[in-house]
C-alpha cells in the first residue's frame, strides 16, 4: 500500500520541523497533530489538527483516515506515547513510527543508557506485540546515532564552538554515529516510501561515521582557531552518571550518552552491514560540509 496521508506528533519540535520540511518537499500530505496547549506554528501547506495527548479518542479524530502516524514527540513525552499508539490502532491507521531516533535502544536497552530510556524501549515492544495481532498495521523504528548538526549549533558538554572548547573522552579516535536533522527527515520519508521493505523493522542509519578527533580537527580547519582541549575518560563519565543517578538526577543520560558514544572500545560506529542507508536511499553526509552549514 502507498502511503500518501501522514499525520506527525511533535511536528513543530527539533527533529519534527525538520521532518515536516523533508515530508513536504517529498509531496506527502502532511497533518500535524499539536497539544491543545501548544503555540506551535506550522508551515502553510501543513493541515493543523489540536488534540488532547492524553485522550485515546481525541488523537484518533485527529488522524482517522492516515495512512501513517510519525511521532516526534520531545523525550519527555515518551511515557505518553502509549496513548498515540492506541488511537493509532482505535483510527486503524496502518503504520507508526514512533518516537525513537538516538541510540539503539533495541540492542542497548540493558545498560544505564538503555534503562534511562526504557519508556521507548516498552513502546516499540507494544508495537512488536500490536503487529503481531493486527495484520493490517506495521511499525518501522529508527536509530541514527546524535543528532549532529543540532549538537555543533548549540554546542554541547564536549563540543563549545562559541567559546572554542572540546572535551576529549580517552583518545578520542573511537568511530561513533551522527546524523544531521534534515538526514534523518529523509530517512523517515525512505521509511514511508518502502512501506514493505521497512514494515516492522527497527532500522539502524547514520549521516555521519567519525571520531572527536577528527570532529575538532574539521572544526578547528573551520573557525581557523586553536580549541582549548579538556580530557575525560570514559570510566570517569559513567561515575559521574552513577552518582547523579543515586542522587535521582537523570541528566546523568548525557554522561552515560557520551561515554556510550566516544569511550575507546565502545564501538558504536554503525558498520556497513547493519546500516539502512542504502535500503533509505540515503546518502552519507561529509563531515567538512556538515559542520560549515551547522557553524555558518
Ligand atoms: N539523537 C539525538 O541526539 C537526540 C537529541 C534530542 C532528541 N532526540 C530524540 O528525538 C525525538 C524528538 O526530540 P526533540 O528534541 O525533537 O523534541 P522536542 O523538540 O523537545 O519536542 C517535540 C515536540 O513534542 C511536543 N511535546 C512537548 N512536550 C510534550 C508532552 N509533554 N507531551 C506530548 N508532546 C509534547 C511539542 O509539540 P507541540 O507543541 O506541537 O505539541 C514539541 O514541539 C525524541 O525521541 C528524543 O529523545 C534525539
Amino acid at each position: 500500500m502507498a502511503i500518501q496521508k501522514v499525520a506527525i506528533v511533535g511536528g513543530s519540535g527539533t527533529l519534527g520541523a525538520e521532518v515536516v520540511k523533508q515530508l513536504l518537499d517529498a509531496g506527502f500530505d502532511v497533518t500535524a497533530i499539536t497539544r491543545n496547549e501548544s503555540e506551535a506554528t506550522f508551515p502553510d501547506k501543513v493541515t493543523v489538527k489540536r488534540a488532547d495527548v492524553t485522550s485515546v479518542d481525541s488523537v484518533k479524530d485527529a488522524i482517522s483516515g492516515q495512512d501513517a502516524v510519525i511521532s516526534t514527540a520531545a523525550s519527555a513525552a515518551a511515557g505518553g506515547q502509549k496513548v498515540i499508539i492506541d488511537a493509532v490502532i482505535a483510527a486503524k491507521v496502518p503504520r507508526f513510527i514512533p518516537s525513537e531516533f538516538g541510540i539503539e535502544t533495541r540492542k542497548y536497552r540493558d545498560t544505564k543508557l538503555g534503562r534511562l530510556v526504557g519508556a521507548k524501549v516498552s513502546n516499540t515492544d507494544y508495537l512488536i506485540e500490536l503487529a503481531s495481532k493486527y495484520d493490517w498495521f506495521s511499525w518501522t523504528g529508527l536509530s541514527n546515532g546524535l543528532f549532529f548538526d543540532w549538537t555543533l549549533k548549540r554546542g554541547s558538554t564536549f563540543v563549545d564552538p562559541k567559546n572554542h572548547k572540546f572535551t576529549l573522552v580517552d583518545s578520542g579516535n573511537e568511530l561513533f554515529s551522527a546524523s544531521t536533522l534534515g538526514f534523518i527527515g529523509k530517512a523517515v520519508v525512505g521509511i514511508l516510501k518502502n512501506p514493505s521493505e521497512t514494515a516492522n523493522k527497527y532500522l539502524n542509519v547514520a549521516g555521519i561515521v567519525t571520531s572527536q578527533n577528527k570532529i575538532l580537527e574539521a572544526i578547528e580547519k573551520f573557525t581557523g582557531s586553536k580549541f582549548d582541549i579538556s580530557h575525560t575518560t570514559g570510566d570517569e563519565l559513567e561515575k559521574i552518571g552513577d552518582e547523579k543517578i543515586a542522587k535521582k538526577d537523570f541528566s546523568a543520560f548525557i554522561q552515560y550518552l557520551e561515554q556510550h558514544l566516544f569511550a575507546d572500545g565502545a564501538g558504536h560506529g554503525l558498520k556497513p552491514e547493519n546500516s539502512a542507508n542504502g535500503l533509505l536511499g540515503l546518502k552519507e553526509e561529509p563531515l567538512e560540509d556538515t559542520i560549515r552549514n551547522a557553524l555558518a
